[in-house]
């Protein structure tokens, strides 16, 4: 999945016009999620067919052809005042779209790549003016609350926004579209603010009506958005809350910018992470000037000692499983072995570009705590079929053996998925400087001959492991 932005909150907050300026600045594919369902009411109204006659809708939707055309925000501004023909602007860009069904969304970038702002096109023809006219208007919400319409253009708004870096404003795409947006702002102003707003905007727009008039629409909007059934207007639980009341344009934007600069930027280097550098000969010498000066440092900070119950195989492929005392443990473990050793790391490392650089070196694999992390399984697989030692702290285990810990299967699954055996290491220490460390390595542990028809039998592989990482670390369960 892209770098996803949803920005949710009522009418009038100033969402389109925000979410237009932080596509721009980013990069960002904008998704005007509103407009998909102004095109369906478009649609309906064209077609003559009545909100209750749901099979009518139904075949509507499945005919329905809706795309986005992302442009330059001057090229918007110019057309909008200049009423010009979309052709023209069209003849300088190129198709980039991807998606697997171009017949429900298309977005064109231009090569300078300052888009932004939606051209709407419903079955072919540029309805962007058209869809913000009145009939529109005073269906559009009874529209957008029908059950088949709203699944239909969930569904098609994700499809916009698949394998993209995406922002998308609307009512429900934190919560609902995308609840796992990387980025996720509800953005309101207070009734009044948006009344004034909008009676500024019907001026310019030689729209006549009373202040009265544009009030009660607001309030009946929000109302109807709030408690709808289907898809209501909500804030998420993790979205930020900006009120743009008191705020002009820019200082929204601005504000704006800096949670999607922080979150962008964490999102390139996670995405990162997961390449592992080519084997060169430079990455080799410092893997090894590396190496070799922080086992000369450990070995000053700690006396190490080293027992063996078992020759291991120079060659063989294992998983390495130990129990997490410190921050220094998997150190001790990656520094006084012979072999590369690719630790599991939890993704948060990552984030420091020193920690970054380093782990590049030592191939280290990145790990989202919380979530099957299918990118980290690969991975390590694909190391434990180079030949590699994969080094795995099975969680529960941070600060020493915690009693009841629930015992993860992640190591067992990847050491039986890889066919290779589970090295149990106890680790005994208090870490603290010039006292002793103990590294106590155990016999190879072959987690098929634990499978039997019970599904759970990865369970009591897993506790064998644990067992006996309990029992080289002299501890006593
Ligand atoms: O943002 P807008 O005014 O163009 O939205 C048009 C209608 O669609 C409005 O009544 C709210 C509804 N809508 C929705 O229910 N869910 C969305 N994600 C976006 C808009």
């Amino acid at each position: 999945m892209g770098f996803i932005v949803a920005i949710d909150g009522p009418s009038g907050a100033g969402k389109g016009t925000i979410t237009s300026k932080i596509a721009e600045k980013f990069n960002l594919t904008y998704i005007d999620t509103g407009a998909t369902y102004r095109c369906v009411t478009l649609e309906l109204l064209q077609k003559n067919i009545q909100l209750n006659d749901i099979e009518g809708i139904k075949k509507v939707l499945n005919e329905i052809k809706i795309e986005f055309e992302n442009i330059p925000l001057k090229v918007a501004k110019k057309i909008e005042k200049n009423n010009k023909s979309i052709s023209k602007v069209k003849l300088n860009q190129k198709d980039v779209n991807n998606n697997e069904n171009p017949s429900l969304s298309r977005n064109i970038n231009t090569n300078n790549n300052t888009f932004s702002r939606n051209r709407v096109y419903l079955n072919g023809k540029d309805v962007t003016e058209r869809i913000r006219q009145k009939d529109v208007n005073e269906n559009v919400s009874k529209v957008s609350h029908i059950l088949e319409v709203r699944m239909a253009m969930v569904n098609l708004q994700r499809i916009m926004a698949e394998g993209k870096d995406a922002i998308l404003e609307g009512r429900d795409i934190a919560t609902n579209v995308f609840p796992n947006a990387n980025v996720k702002i509800y953005l309101d102003a207070s009734v009044e603010e948006r009344v004034r707003r909008r009676i500024a905007q019907n001026k310019e727009k030689h729209i006549e009506m009373s202040e009265e008039e544009v009030k009660k629409n607001i309030e009946t909007r929000d109302y109807n958005d709030k408690t709808s059934k289907i898809g209501p207007l909500v804030r998420a639980d993790d979205a930020i809350y900006i009120d743009s009341s008191d705020l002009t344009i820019n200082q929204v934007v601005n504000k704006i910018s800096k949670i999607v600069k922080t979150e962008y930027d964490i999102f390139n280097t996670e995405k990162n992470a997961y390449i592992m550098t080519k084997e060169t000969p430079i990455k080799k010498i410092r893997r090894s000037f590396l190496k070799h000066l922080w086992e000369f440092l450990y070995r000053i900070v700690y006396r190490v000692k080293i027992n063996k119950e078992y020759k291991y195989n120079d060659n063989e492929a294992y998983v390495i499983c130990a129990n997490h005392l410190s921050t220094m443990d998997a150190l001790g473990i990656l520094v006084t072995n012979k072999r590369k050793i690719q630790f599991v790391a939890k993704m948060e490392l990552f984030h420091n570009k020193i920690l970054f650089n380093w782990a590049h070196v030592f191939d280290i694999i990145p790990v989202r705590r919380n979530s099957a992390d299918i990118n980290s399984v690969k991975l390590c697989l694909k190391a434990l079929k180079n030949n590699a030692i994969v080094g795995i702290f099975p969680e529960g285990m941070r600060h020493g053996l915690e009693k009841n810990a629930t015992i993860k299967n992640g190591a067992a699954l990847l050491a039986y998925k890889a066919n290779v055996k589970v090295i149990p290491v106890g680790i005994k220490s208090s870490f603290k400087p010039f006292t002793k460390v103990e590294y106590n390595y155990g016999k190879p542990i072959d987690v098929r001959e634990f499978k039997t028809e019970d599904p759970n039998w990865l369970d009591n592989a897993s506790k064998h492991i644990m067992d006996e990482i309990i029992r080289l670390s002299g501890n006593k369960n």
